[in-house]
């Protein structure tokens, strides 16, 4: 069974071929960080254009590193939300026309549960139940997989993501986009002890994220330090930040499989990257005799294989869209 899987939610464009549930054939990412950089973040009308652009070159190279035809593609799984709504209408309309012509399923997939499916391309022999950690640019929640097409939402951010906190903060310490992996670099020289930024919603049995206020504590710390003309230590400031971060999701997350009684936890989207988050998790899971496992970097960030993943699960279900298919910008975990 070959899923050719389609992703264009954002500033990636990439398709990938898989074989069955988990064998990856290929997964080729063509990405425009590039070209946004200089506008400090994704411009969506040129995110979009840059889609029709790159979407049929990557297909190609998709086919010929899988070694396969589109004739032996089985069956054709697309992100259709969340995201940008011009750059998701790329990789629908794509899909659609390549399930029309060939006469195959198409299979609508959210791109978060698509994020959390890319642990079992890296951990073939992962299984549900779990919890699922899932920290993107856009999305911060806690998800308890049941089952490859059960799951629950256990809590999510009421304001910013994660991700969307690292990106303003490193916006502020006139860091370039994407900001997370700049602030992970930067924060490795720095102490982060030495801000206590401020940690919300840290309560017992609150599995809910709110990540502005300290978003907004490390602008005022800026612009109190220049007012007062004091050298800011820059390497320092990232690094508090990023423990505040990474001590608010920590915690949440190992409270919730203790609550839950899971002895697994996973880490999904892009700010898995970030090297404190996966040490912290792993020191603690360590601790709590829990099994932690997160995807290898290329699968972290937004990819097809994620996607085809995903969408092979929803096939077994027999979950298919059909041609009226629409992309969903405000798709949530929930929706289905
Ligand atoms: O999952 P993703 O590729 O796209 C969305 O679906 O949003 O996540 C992108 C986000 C960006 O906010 C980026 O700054 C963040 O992931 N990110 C990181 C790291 N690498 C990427 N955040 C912190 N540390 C990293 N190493
Ligand atoms: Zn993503």
């Amino acid at each position: 069974m070959l899923t050719l899987g389609i992703e264009s939610s954002c500033d990636e464009t990439s398709i990938a071929i898989l074989e069955d549930d988990r064998k990856l054939l290929s997964n080729i990412i063509s990405t425009q960080i590039p070209i946004h950089k200089k506008f400090g973040g994704v411009v969506p009308e040129i995110a979009s254009r840059k889609h029709i652009v790159n979407i049929m070159p990557v297909l190609e190279e998709a086919l010929t590193k899988a070694q396969v035809t589109l004739s032996d593609i089985d069956q054709i799984a697309v992100a259709y939300g969340p995201g940008l709504v011009g750059a998701l209408l790329v990789g629908v309309s794509a899909a659609k026309a390549l399930a029309f012509s060939l006469d195959v399923p198409l299979i609508a997939v959210n791109h978060l549960e698509g994020h959390i499916f890319a642990n079992f391309l890296s951990t073939p022999h992962l299984k549900p139940p779990f919890l699922a950690l899932v920290v993107s640019g856009g999305h911060t929640a806690l998800v308890h997989m049941q089952d490859y097409n059960r799951f629950t939402l256990v809590g999510e951010t009421r304001d910013d993501a994660a991700g969307e906190a690292f990106d303003k903060v490193a916006r502020v310490l006139g860091l370039p986009y994407p900001g997370g992996p700049e602030i992970d670099r930067l924060a490795k020289d720095g102490n982060p002890l030495a801000i206590d930024f401020p940690k919300a919603l840290l309560k017992k049995d609150n599995y809910e994220f709110s990540f502005s206020g300290l978003k907004s504590a490390v602008i005022n710390y800026m612009h109190n330090m220049e007012q007062r003309q004091k050298t800011i230590n820059r390497a320092d400031v990232a690094a508090s930040f990023q423990k505040a971060v990474t001590d608010i999701l920590t915690t949440k997350a190992i409270a919730a499989c203790q609550k839950l009684h899971l002895d697994t936890l996973v880490l999904a989207g892009g700010v898995a990257a970030n090297s404190r988050l996966e040490g912290q998790l792993r020191e603690l899971t360590e601790k709590e005799h829990l099994k932690f496992y997160y995807p290898n970097r290329i699968l972290c960030t937004d990819n097809a294989a994620m996607i085809a993943c995903r969408g092979y699960y929803q096939s077994l279900v027999h979950d298919f869209a059909d041609f009226n298919l629409n992309a969903v910008p405000y798709l949530s975990l929930t929706d289905k």
